[in-house]
């Protein structure tokens, strides 16, 4: 990517993900909706630390780009993406808690069960894992019934025993058996694959696409779901906590076994490339229009952070 593109790219990922953020800021507020009885204070407190504490928001992007392509109507992309956004920050609130990675920083901050306590923790990730379909399945993501139940049903698989949750269990398990690199793959694919492949199949099915063109974004999604991961457990090996505003040396340190440790750095840069060649050629049927989410899919594989 040439440095005009990357900081064109750069501009409008900061400017979805201050957008996302706005409208994650409306949903955690202490409004009691319809149905709720009351949102308790510290509850609260804790689940906005743990949303509204500065990530990438790279998930929001793809489905709000997806559905841009594809022309799905963006008040409710926004909507399906900042319901994706409230799963991926439960998985990361959940994944840092001392059962799991036990890690104290997270985007720079401390994580929320060191902010708060490891029982508002779990029930910060419970209760935004619950939003995720409460603003899904609202009235206010204008959708098409079908549409919108296909997405509810959609993330519930991205996020559950088959996907996301799956994923998280089946990679506790590599830190005490080495898995073989298919068995790194799929695991990769479930922990955090899924609700990367979610959030450009989210964007098509949003705008109503056809079989062939939902199937054509899943796919790029899947794509770039394992050059996330790739990348992440890269910047593991090669970054440092100040840069990655998390832990660095995890991996190595808990002797889980990932596909860097598996074939090394060298090798692993080489398969982004190809992860990204791969995503792109997937975007030549919509040719120019196609450019950010090829920028994207660079961006993933290159990040610092
Ligand atoms: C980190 O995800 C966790 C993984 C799935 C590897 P991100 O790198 O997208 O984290 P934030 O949201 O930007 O903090
Ligand atoms: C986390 O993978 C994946 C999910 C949160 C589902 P990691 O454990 O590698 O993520 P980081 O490195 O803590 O962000
Ligand atoms: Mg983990
Ligand atoms: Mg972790
Ligand atoms: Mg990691």
């Amino acid at each position: 990517m040439d440095r005009n593109m990357a900081d064109t790219f750069a501009a409008r990922l900061e400017a979805t993900g201050r957008d996302v953020a706005a409208l994650l800021e409306t949903l955690l507020s202490g409004t009691v909706l319809e149905g709720e009885i009351a949102r308790p204070d510290g509850l609260m407190a804790a689940m906005r630390h743990g949303v509204l504490n500065g990530g990438k928001r790279l998930r929001p992007f793809l489905v709000i780009e997806t559905a841009r392509l594809l022309g799905a109507p963006e008040t409710a992309a926004r909507r399906v993406a900042a319901a994706l956004e409230c799963i991926h920050c439960y998985s990361l609130i959940h994944d840092d808690l001392p059962a799991m990675d036990d890690d104290d920083l997270r985007r720079g901050q401390p994580t929320v069960h060191v902010a708060f306590d490891e029982a508002t923790a779990i029930l910060a990730g419970d209760a935004l894992l619950t939003l995720a379909f409460d603003i899904l399945s609202a009235p206010e993501t204008d959708l098409p019934a079908e549409a919108r139940l296909k997405l509810v049903n959609q993330l519930a698989r991205a996020s559950g025993v088959g996907g996301m949750v799956g994923g998280q269990s089946l990679d506790l398990s590599a830190e005490r058996v080495t898995p073989d690199e298919a068995g790194i793959v799929e695991l990769q694919a479930m922990k955090t694959g899924a609700l990367l492949r979610y959030a450009c199949a989210a964007g098509a099915i949003a705008a109503g696409a056809d079989e062939q063109v939902l199937s054509r974004m899943t796919r790029f999604g899947e794509i770039i779901g394992l050059a996330f991961q790739l990348a992440d457990d890269l910047l593991d090996v090669t970054s440092d906590a100040a840069t990655l505003g998390k832990a660095a040396g995890k991996d190595a340190g808990r002797g889980k076994a990932t596909w860097v440790s598996l074939h090394g750095v060298a090798a692993a840069r080489e398969r982004l490339d190809q992860l990204v060649e791969e995503a792109s050629l997937l975007l030549e049927p919509f040719g120019s229009e196609g450019e950010i989410l090829r920028q994207a899919a660079g961006f993933i594989a290159s990040r610092e952070r």
